[in-house]
């Protein structure tokens, strides 16, 4: 059965409460663009394709449901200046990553220009924006399926491991089906490297404090029967300086919440001490994401927003008692694990300077530095997806 963290059909809209994840799989119903707020900024639902997607769809099912019961305004212009307003409200859930605030402006056009061009009443308005929507979830796990593939060829082409046929690729946070609508980025490319057969082994790292490695990557590498094996963020270095060839990592691959113009990246806390890690041990590095995360608008890292997070998820845990032997997991505790009264500091995320990055993989094919070390990031988006 393939993992999905988004149950999608029109009028209906499901996300997996990754919270409860591994131990137990609840599915929490968003009937409006309130409760699609609410579930991004508690992290129910997280990951920057996924968090875009759910929004979007959350307000396709508001509409859907206020036209079913006559609520949904006649007008075009109401119905515009109503799903502007959601959509700017959305777009407040979450800071970083920019696939939410580029889903909202592509949808806020393509109503707007509706709205403009035709004389359109307010229920066609509507099923413009549901149709516009409802083709994000569409394309973003053909996106994925095209960044697995050329992530995968170029890891074959330019690693020593590669060419041999058999990698070890390490990863960071949560970049698979449970990120995205389907398939992946970063865990897209090792899903088709293992597809291919030249996995060896895919690590991933516990990516702490969310933990979002142990318990969501983890749990889809299991749930997928690729082989992979867990370490703390802090096993990096030493896994990256192992000689023995069954383990020597070919190629870190993760994703990334924010691309700037310049290819610093912005992704999951932890992501750049893995680059200069990489870097010292001559392993390859790869950010691995959707033109949707690429931010032209934005220069550089010095511009990208890190949304910092309650200092609690930093000193607390939380998962079902263990007796010793077996998990009861009726009964969910949150311990402390830090000493009472201790400051904490909690960015979400950091930047990783272009410099340490090899290539940006897209749907479109993997950017790569010219010979003056700059991404020419821009060059993509005259390209098609090439699947
Ligand atoms: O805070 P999260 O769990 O939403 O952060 C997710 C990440 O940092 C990922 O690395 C991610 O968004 C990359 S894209 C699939």
């Amino acid at each position: 059965m393939v993992l999905q963290a988004i149950k999608y059909k029109r009028g209906s809209l499901q996300i997996l409460d990754q919270l409860k994840l591994p131990h137990a799989e609840v599915y929490d119903e968003i009937r409006s663009s309130e409760d699609a707020w609410h579930a991004i900024k508690e992290m129910r639902t997280r990951g920057a394709p996924a968090i875009a997607i759910v929004a979007a769809l959350s307000l396709a099912v508001e509409l859907q449901e206020n036209s079913t019961k006559g609520r949904l305004s006649t007008t075009a212009e109401e119905v515009v200046a109503f799903i502007i307003e959601k959509l700017d409200y959305l777009v407040t859930s979450r800071p970083t990553a920019v696939n939410l605030a580029d889903a909202a402006r592509k949808l806020r056009i393509v109503v707007e220009d509706f709205a403009n061009s035709e004389s359109a009443d307010g229920k066609v308005v509507k099923n413009v924006y549901v149709k516009a929507a409802e083709q994000m979830l569409i394309d973003d796990v053909l996106d994925n399926e095209a960044i697995g593939k050329h992530g995968a060829e170029w890891i074959k082409e330019n690693t020593e491991e590669g060419k041999r046929g058999s990698v070890s690729i390490l990863t960071h946070c949560n970049t698979g089906s449970l990120a995205t609508a389907g398939y992946g980025t970063a865990l897209g490319v090792i899903r088709t490297v293992h597809g291919k057969g030249w996995l060896k082994n895919a690590f991933c790292t516990e990516t702490r404090p969310y933990n979002q490695g142990s318990r969501l990557t983890a749990f889809e590498l299991v749930h997928d029967q690729i082989p992979a094996t867990l370490v703390t963020d802090s096993m990096a270095a030493a896994l990256l300086k192992l000689k023995r060839s069954s383990d020597r990592i070919a190629a870190i691959v993760t994703g990334a919440d924010r691309v700037a113009a310049n290819g610093d990246t912005a992704n999951k806390i932890g992501t750049y001490s893995l680059a200069i890690l990489a870097r010292y041990h001559g392993v390859k590095f790869l950010v691995a994401a959707p033109r949707t995360t690429i931010d032209l608008e934005t220069k550089s890292g010095e511009d990208i927003v890190i949304e910092e997070r309650p200092g609690k998820e930093v000193t607390m845990v939380k998962g079902p008692r263990f007796d010793g032997v077996s998990l009861d997991l009726q009964s969910v505790e949150t311990v402390s694990i830090a000493a009472d009264g201790i400051g904490v500091w909690n960015p979400a995320f950091d930047v990783t300077p272009a410099e340490l990055i090899d290539g940006i993989v897209t749907e479109v094919g993997v950017a790569e530095k010219d010979g003056d070390g700059k991404f020419d990031l821009a060059r993509l988006f005259v390209a098609n997806r090439s699947g």
